[in-house]
């Protein structure tokens, strides 16, 4: 969260910048005015919170609270006043200020106000981000291709906000099948720097493909990130994001577990034959002994084609779920997107590929739930919901 401080005293505002400094969600002093006055000739720059240290002021400070609350209104306020100030508070109070404390500073009543705000502005602004996990039931089933194609299809077409996560331990290539920038950060440098989390920093530690889709690279270093941050990454990531693709690879290991664990949907990708349906068998097996309801993991065959040996009947019977959607061989079209890094979406828009892509966009935003709409649901249209 951003912070305008007006304070004329250094030692306070140093303090305050420390403390939040500490906080998970980080509070940054972004920026600082010296009075009342200062802060009414010099604007800031959309602060989400402004402190007033009031300790000092008079008839004519006091006035410029309320019109400090009418030009920032959307921001949250904190009174710092020191011993009887009745006017100044009742003015504050009128202006819609309700955090009010005294000083010299407590730091537990600061942090339980600070609680206070960010819970109330989290509330307001929060999005209720869906997380999509794709895994590979073998290597080279497309899982890859799939996650990032499928996320920037789901940003540029249904105009979502998105973020994929590539949660490959090493070797992470989700970030070269959709663009080619190198990314700054990964995984793994958000997680060290946890305490500095926030929307605006996971959004810049993206990879940004377009401009409501970014891509995190995968951690790529020694220091793997541990499941409780990956937790906390989530938890940060919905607020600011409507959907969350993960590319989990293959590996389950204590990161994808917790991860897997938060998801809302699991898309295991697997292709028509044998050893597909094998590993994918021992995958589902793995879910089930978790504990994950079958609803909802949907399996994507990918590479598929009319009238081979295996039938999609074959996959559900053997795997036990779904197969909610099927994506087409098509050969020419991924290979371009994928030797190019650049997504198939925009390099071949009429492709079958391509096609197949905005399906599993409409199916997973679709505001109608298909084939297995209930009697009672039917009758009563209760069926209002994404399916994702
Ligand atoms: N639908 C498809 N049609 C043709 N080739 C595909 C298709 N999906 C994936 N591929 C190819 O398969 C290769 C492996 O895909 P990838 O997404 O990297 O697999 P995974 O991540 O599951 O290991 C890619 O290089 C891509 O060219
Ligand atoms: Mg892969």
């Amino acid at each position: 969260m951003k912070a305008l401080i007006i304070t004329r005293d250094s030692q306070l505002h140093t303090e305050i910048a420390a403390q939040g400094a500490a906080r998970v969600p980080a509070l940054s002093v972004a920026e600082s005015r010296t009075s009342m006055r200062d802060a009414l000739e010099r604007l800031a720059e959309a602060p989400e919170l402004v402190i007033i240290d009031a300790s000092d002021f008079d008839a004519t400070a006091a006035e410029g609270i309320d019109r400090l609350t009418r030009h920032y209104a959307s921001a949250s306020f904190m009174l710092l006043t020191r011993g009887e100030q009745q006017e100044v508070l009742i003015r504050a109070m009128r202006a819609g200020v309700r955090e009010v404390l005294e000083l010299p500073l407590v730091h537990r009543a600061f942090h339980e106000a600070m609680d206070r705000i960010d819970l109330a502005a989290g509330v307001a602004n929060m999005r209720d981000g869906k997380v999509l996990a794709f895994i590979a039931c073998k290597g080279g089933s497309g899982a890859t291709f799939i996650s990032t194609n499928f996320a920037y299809a789901l940003a540029t077409l249904a105009a979502k906000k998105v973020l994929l996560i590539d949660l490959h331990g090493q070797f992470g290539d989700a970030t070269l099948y959709v663009s080619d920038q190198k990314p700054g950060m990964t995984l793994a440098d958000v997680c060290s720097q946890i305490q500095r989390i926030d929307g605006a920093f996971l959004e810049s530690s993206a990879v940004q493909v377009a401009p409501n889709f970014g891509v995190l690279a995968a951690a790529d270093s020694d220091t793997a990130p541990k499941p409780e941050q990956m937790e906390t990454v989530l938890r940060i990531a919905r607020q600011h994001y409507d959907y969350i693709v993960l590319d989990v690879g293959r590996q389950i290991d204590a990161l994808s577990l917790r991860a897997l664990d938060e998801a809302d949907a699991i898309y295991p990708v697997l292709q028509l034959g044998l050893p597909d349906i094998r590993d994918g068998r021992r995958l589902l097996d793995i879910f089930r002994s978790l504990g994950y309801p079958i609803d909802q993991i949907r399996l994507i065959v990918n590479r598929y084609e009319k009238g081979g040996r295996l039938r999609l009947q074959d996959v559900q019977n053997a795997l036990g779920a779904q197969v909610v959607h099927t994506v087409p061989n098509d050969y020419v079209a991924v290979t371009d997107s994928v030797n190019q890094g650049v997504p198939v979406l925009q390099i071949a828009r009429a492709s079958a590929v391509a096609r197949s892509l905005a399906e599993l966009v409409e199916l997973v935003t679709s505001r109608r739930v298909a084939e297995s709409k209930g009697l009672f649901d039917r009758l009563f249209g209760r069926a209002d919901h994404e399916t994702y």
